[in-house]
């Protein structure tokens, strides 16, 4: 199966330029997930991977072939579209073959295609339904298997599980990530829901303006913000900013806020010397701080709870830090009574920071 590189891939509509210069190597295999907010470039950047969108520059690699120049069915590439649209007066079965049979595959090879392409998808018991009696989720499967069943070496989803409610989308999802193991092939998946990129993804790569903001595993994009954006989009709750400056106090260097002070995180010692006297954004997600006073010595931040927002195993506090909104995410069952200010500790290494000018992480 290919790998996929991308090289100085640009889209311009007039003089707008919405994919500002894309750089990307997929692996062989890989699940890969576009996420970013709408508007961001997610669909261009895969209708042009597609051939469906002419490139203004670049190249798109695909194994040993350059396919940036190729019609879309010289691509090696099945697509999903958003708003898929299934034939109606054809049962699941037909939609599903209707490509192969189109390329006059021998009916035994369809229907064993089908046959196994349904059972992954959960859908081999409605093969002679017509799409008019299936249900949303149903429908949407039905249009992945039309894909799935194809040789393709290439699969692209773009916001497959977008016209979905909320349930049957977290269904979905999770029969997603089941069967992605059992596909061996590439595919790139476009989703503005970063949660679904988190759970679907090996590779997630967050995009904003046009411009690749950061790629790497789900688990390194959480804990390693590359800069300001990935690290507010990566994580729900999002994380907490607090303005602060390094200065020092009794010789010893701590973060200054206008109503609270934070510590240096050890381990950020070496990278912050340049900072000395100047801005710094402190990140601190939701669920690194902890209600009470915490270990000898942890650092503290007083917090002045306005609202507890219930919502199951987790609790979501609504806080004030000084002029600071803060939100606290907290285990339900430990929830401690008590309203207005409270002490909260966190570990010192759970501090991002932040350059308020590059918006760069500083590590
Ligand atoms: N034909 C066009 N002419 C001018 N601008 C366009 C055209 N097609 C798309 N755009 C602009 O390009 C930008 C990226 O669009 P794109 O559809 O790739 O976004 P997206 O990330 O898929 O967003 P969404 O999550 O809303 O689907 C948008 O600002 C859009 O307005
Ligand atoms: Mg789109």
């Amino acid at each position: 199966m290919p790998h996929i590189r991308i090289r100085d891939l640009q889209k311009h509509f007039g003089d707008v330029a919405v994919i500002a210069g894309l750089d990307l190597d997929l692996a062989d295999k890989e699940f890969t997930v576009l996420v970013g907010p709408s508007g961001c470039g997610k669909s261009t950047t895969l209708r042009m991977i597609a051939g469906l969108e002419e490139a203004s520059r670049g190249e798109i690699w695909i194994g040993e072939r350059e396919v940036s120049r190729l019609e879309p069915k010289d691509r090696d590439i099945a697509m999903v579209f958003q708003d898929y649209a299934l034939y109606p007066h054809m049962d699941v079965a037909r939609n599903m073959s209707f490509a192969l049979r189109l390329a006059r595959y021998p009916k035994a090879e369809i229907d064993a295609r089908i046959r196994r392409v349904a059972d992954m998808l959960s859908i081999g018991h409605l093969l002679d339904r017509k799409p008019a009696a299936l249900s949303g989720g149903q429908r949407q499967r039905v249009a992945m298997g039309r894909a799935l069943v194809r040789d393709a070496g290439v699969f692209l989803f773009d916001e497959p599980l977008s016209n979905l409610d909320a349930k049957l989308r977290n269904q979905m999802r999770a029969e997603l990530a089941l069967m992605r193991k059992r596909v061996e092939k590439n595919m790139i998946y476009v989703t503005h829901d970063q949660i679904e990129a988190m759970t679907l993804a090996d590779r997630i790569v967050v995009m904003h303006a046009g411009k690749v903001q950061q790629q790497g595993r789900p688990e390194d994009l959480y804990r390693a913000p590359a800069n300001l954006f990935v690290a507010g989009f990566i994580g729900a709750p999002p994380m907490n900013f607090l303005p602060v400056r390094l200065d020092s106090r009794d010789g010893r260097p701590v973060l200054l806020g206008r109503d609270y002070t934070l510590p240096v995180p050890p381990a950020r010692m070496a990278a912050l010397a340049p900072y000395a006297r100047r801005d710094i954004i402190a990140g601190i997600r939701p669920s690194a701080l902890r209600q009470g006073r915490g270990p000898e010595g942890a650092p503290a931040l007083t917090l002045h709870i306005e609202l507890a927002e219930y919502v199951g195993a987790q609790s979501v506090l609504v806080t004030r830090c000084g002029g600071e909104r803060v939100i606290v995410e907290v285990n339900s069952e430990q929830r401690l009574a008590g309203e207005g200010e409270q002490p909260f500790w966190f570990d010192p290494d759970s501090l991002h920071l932040f350059d308020p000018e590059t918006e760069a992480a500083i590590r």
